[in-house]
């Protein structure tokens, strides 16, 4: 019988070791297979988190063979030496064997306001151009696997979660910034408490993203523009200024938890 040996993290947060299984290979078993095959039939202790088994939960994020990826959607003939690594997602407290504890993401979500539609717009359907849609759908693909905040070295050597909200949330705020009909400048928060300026765009979370979004190139890069443009960039701030470039008349926030978000009354009145 052709068979494939993984290599799996066992413990927690005492201390743990890396214990090999033997387990027959069948055709196009991933890794996440192999996973249930040794929970059912050789060791019923061991924790993995999974749900759908079809790359669209995110709920099954490892490191296969030192890599980020999703179990469930990497196939074990990938790995042709027949040996294969798995641990868990090191960016993240371990809870147990595959699982960790990635409550910190949803934690930093809350910071994010939800789009407040502009005064003009608001209570009316939104007329929305093709282009405008296709922007912001790429962003809306994301499962939420944390594959990414799991790469960036950022948070990942740095442990920098005080100081950076980290690609999946740069994604979310991109979806939000580039909506057309959205009336927060969340370019005050990219600055500070995102802390845009830590990425210094290596690139390595988009490589991960099983969803191909484009994070660098098309949610972190503009956002970063547009930070320059409104707090460093001296010519674009005089072109503003004389009114050869429009002003941006969206109302800053203050950031607090969604449904709580207040916005601030001095950038409302100046709206009208
Ligand atoms: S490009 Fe930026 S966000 Fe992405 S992994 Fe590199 S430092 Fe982190
Ligand atoms: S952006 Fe991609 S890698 Fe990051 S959480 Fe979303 S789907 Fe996962
Ligand atoms: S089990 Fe849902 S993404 Fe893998």
């Amino acid at each position: 019988m052709d068979t494939v040996t993984l290599k799996i993290f066992r413990g927690n947060t005492s201390g743990g070791e890396m214990v090999s299984y033997t387990v027959p290979k069948t055709p196009g078993m991933v890794v996440l297979d192999a996973v249930h095959y040794i929970q059912r039939s050789l060791d019923t202790t061991l924790a993995c988190r999974w749900n759908c088994k079809a790359a669209k939960c995110g709920s099954c994020s490892a490191e296969i063979d030192g890599t980020p990826r999703l179990m469930c959607k990497s196939r074990i003939e990938e790995y042709p030496s027949g040996e294969i690594t798995v641990g868990p997602m090191r960016a993240f407290p371990l809870l147990k064997d595959l699982v960790t504890d990635v409550s910190w993401n949803y934690r930093v979500a809350t910071k994010i306001p939800s789009l407040v539609p502009k005064p003009e717009v608001s209570g009316k359907p939104f007329v929305l151009q093709q282009e405008d849609v296709e922007r912001v759908q790429e962003f809306r693909k994301c499962i939420e696997c944390f594959l990414c905040q799991d790469v960036c070295h950022v948070i990942r050597e740095h442990d920098k979660k005080d100081a950076f909200f980290g690609p999946r949330q740069m994604v979310r705020i991109a979806g939000l910034e580039m909506h057309p009909m959205d009336g927060i400048n969340r370019r005050e928060q990219l600055k500070n408490e995102a802390g845009i300026g830590m990425c210094n765009i290596t690139k390595c979370c988009t490589e991960v993203c099983p969803e191909h979004i484009h994070i660098t190139d098309n949610a972190i890069i503009p956002m970063k523009e547009r930070v320059v443009d409104d707090y460093f960039d001296p010519i674009t701030k005089i072109l503003r200024k004389v009114g050869v470039l429009p002003t941006d008349k969206k109302a800053s926030f203050s950031s607090v938890p969604n449904g709580l978000t207040v916005i601030k009354q001095e950038n409302s009145s100046s709206k009208s």
